[in-house]
């Protein structure tokens, strides 16, 4: 007996011991002791030999395994895409045999089947967008310092650099990610000095070898900035001339680098309007300098001034006009939406309406207005609905994934970004399961159509199925995996229903935007950044009037979208008071009068964290000590939060509305 019990004894402190010794997973990558793999391969580049290292490393299918690795001419496979066949991996490129490499460990484990399988990648690229500042900080960064940059003053490159960027670099690799874009958009000229280049030759040199091109943001008044020149105007031959040669510099020292990213005109960053230029003579100019190296140009579209015209209006006003005078190598970079990455926001109209210029979707993958590390959202349900919202510019079913991926309008580029949620944190991301939105924006990317379900499936699986005991691994799918998936595919509706439900949007706390905010809005403040000018409420009621009545904001839709948002009844309610400003009483598809339809939706959320706690409570024996302890302290914090969340912004509303809080609410926080 005694022995029995000691031997449970040491069996549970072993385990727990390995749970607890056990490093972070680098996304889904962990080190569990790999089979045995042969890999037969031909080539010896760096690409080629990741790929076999990768396997190796991995491996967890047939012990003693061979796999071959082999560059074919197929028209079936495209550039960077691959196929498996039983144990062939086939591409007509190298990344191509890194990509399927990295499907087949994958499938492995997430029982993804790709046993016969051609897969080519929706997008040719597939970017992380850094807004990572020259000093280590990370603009919207809640995931620690940048694993870039750590001040002006030290840009020696360390072992831990070193060892950092290649993990981050293998991760990236295993999702299909092949480009990074190092810095922030509100972009510091001193990013082309000469020794922060050779810092970015440096990091360059590490994610090469993984299929990953490096780009810089660049601010546009670089030139007189750097103290060169008097002016930025991009018709001066002296600019002109100025970002040829700076580009020729950079291009020495990284001959595959892959171009500029750049937000001009935009909440103060300078720009080609600064000289009464357009957006298309500036980017432009930055396009021909790059050109013949094979550089891309991404111009954001994210532009709006303090004006009286509605701030969702602005961009297509500004960008529509300049359809058609792009240079091929200029891909136009659209947020999701028309505001600013709010939990839910309509698709932004630009997509499908230009259709004579590449156009590329911005996600935002850091938590910026969905509770940072300290609330757990799961964005995949987010892009998906995106993706795939309609704009009918071609007719129906020309979503926003096929006016952006090539199907719809050939583009000499396609491409998505998506604002990384990276840093210095030993778990990468803030918390854990925060790396399922690194993991699904990579996804996404390769393959637009993805389902939000397969994608958390696969994450849970990969991330957590190694680390379940043997004999919990029979009821693992019972109790971990299909009760976890169901919080994270629940979470980003609960953020919506507690933070901004029925459309209302930009109601966040100010700066920091954590939190409610919807009295903001001190006299010297500009008016399109405080929450009043974007909730309306009155004494009448609430919400943005985007109709004809209103700032015809639903007039950039294409038909029948326009007449479909026009319209409270056909609107779908989760626009409603995005599109609409309606009386208190107004009667929603539930029965309830509007007020009393906020308070439920704000309470659902509330209710809805809430069960998420109960759920993950449960699942102690699956995952470490480390893990589970750190959710179980972001849920709590993520259920306080919606409480205040809730009761913040009913009482704010509630002194316009003077209707009572539906008495079945009134319960306390912890039932
Ligand atoms: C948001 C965000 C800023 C960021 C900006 C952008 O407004 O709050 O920090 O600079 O988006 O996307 O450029």
């Amino acid at each position: 007996m005694m022995i029995r019990f000691l031997f449970a004894l040491t069996v549970f402190l072993g385990y727990n011991l390995i749970l607890h010794a056990q490093n972070p997973n680098d996304l889904w990558l962990q080190q569990h002791p790999a089979k045995a793999v042969n890999v037969q391969y031909k080539s010896k580049s760096p690409l080629v030999l990741n790929a076999v290292k990768a396997l190796k490393q991995y491996w967890q299918g047939k012990e003693g395994a061979d796999i071959s690795l082999k560059l074919v001419k197929s028209t079936a496979i495209k550039a960077e895409g691959y196929q498996i066949s039983g144990n062939t991996i086939s591409a007509t490129t190298e990344k191509g045999l890194l990509y399927g490499a990295y499907a087949m460990l994958r499938a492995q484990i997430s029982d993804e089947n790709v046993a016969a399988l051609v897969s080519n990648p929706s997008y040719e690229n597939r970017i992380l967008n850094h807004w990572d500042n020259l000093d280590g900080s990370v603009e919207r960064g809640y995931a620690g310092k940048s694993i870039f940059w750590r001040g002006e003053g030290d840009l020696t490159v360390s072992k831990a650099d070193l060892d950092r960027w290649k993990k981050y670099a293998e991760a990236n690799a295993s999702i299909g990610i092949n480009g990074s874009v190092l810095n922030n958009v509100n972009a510091s000229a001193k990013m082309l000095s000469a020794p922060v280049l050779q810092r970015v030759k440096a990091i360059a040199a590490v994610l090469r070898p993984y299929g990953i091109k490096t780009y810089l943001s660049v601010n546009f008044s670089s030139p007189t900035m750097l103290r060169d020149l008097k002016t930025a105007d991009p018709l001066n031959a002296d600019v002109i001339a100025w970002w040829h040669k700076k580009v020729a510099e950079i291009y020495k020292e990284i001959p595959d680098f892959g171009g500029f990213l750049v937000k001009a005109n935009s909440e103060g960053q300078p720009g080609p309007q600064d000289f009464g230029r357009t957006h298309a003579d500036g980017a432009n100019m930055l396009a021909d300098a790059l050109k013949p190296y094979g550089g891309l140009v991404m111009w954001r579209a994210f532009v709006y001034s303090p004006s009286n015209e509605d701030r969702a209006k602005q961009a297509y006003q500004e960008f529509v006009p300049l359809d058609g005078k792009f240079r091929d190598n200029v891909i136009i970079q659209v947020k999701n939406g028309p505001i600013d990455f709010q939990p839910r926001e309509p698709f932004s109209p630009l997509f499908g309406a230009m259709q004579h210029s590449s156009v590329m979707p911005e996600f935002q993958v850091t938590q910026e207005y969905l509770g940072h590390a300290y609330q757990v959202a799961f964005l995949a349900p987010m892009w998906e609905e995106c993706l795939n919202s309609d704009t009918y510019q071609k007719g129906e079913g020309s979503t926003v994934a096929k006016v952006t991926d090539g199907t719809l309008f050939s583009q000499k580029h396609s491409a998505i970004a998506g604002v990384a949620n990276t840093g210095l944190d030993s778990n990468w991301s803030g918390y854990t399961l925060g790396q399922a939105n690194w993991y699904a924006f990579g996804r996404l990317a390769w393959d637009n159509q993805l389902k939000s379900d397969q994608i958390a499936d696969e994450w849970l699986k990969l991330t957590f199925k190694q680390q379940a005991q043997p004999d919990l691994i029979q009821d693992w799918n019972k109790n971990f995996l299909q009760p976890v998936k169901n919080i994270l595919l629940e979470s980003r509706e609960a953020v919506v229903n507690y933070s901004m439900p029925l459309g209302l949007h930009h109601i966040f706390a100010a700066h920091h935007h954590f939190g409610p905010g919807p009295w903001w809005a001190p006299k010297n403040a500009r008016p399109d950044w405080t929450p009043p000018y974007y909730h309306q409420a009155d004494s009448l009621g609430i919400g943005f009037d985007r109709t004809p009545s209103g700032s015809n904001a639903t007039s950039q839709y294409h038909q029948p979208l326009a007449d479909v948002f026009n319209n409270p009844d056909t609107c779908p309610e989760m626009y409603l008071l995005w599109f609409h400003h309606l009386p208190w009483t107004y009667q929603t598809k539930s029965g309830r009068s509007l007020w009393d339809e906020l308070c439920f939706r704000y309470d659902k959320g509330l209710q809805q964290v809430r069960n998420f706690q109960k759920v993950w409570d449960k699942t102690s024996l699956y995952t470490s000590v480390e893990v589970y302890e750190e959710t179980q302290a972001v849920l709590k914090r993520q259920t306080f939060d919606a409480q205040v969340y809730k009761d913040a912004c009913l009482l704010y509303f509630q002194q316009f509305s003077k209707m009572p809080i539906p008495h079945e609410l009134e319960r306390p926080v912890f039932d």
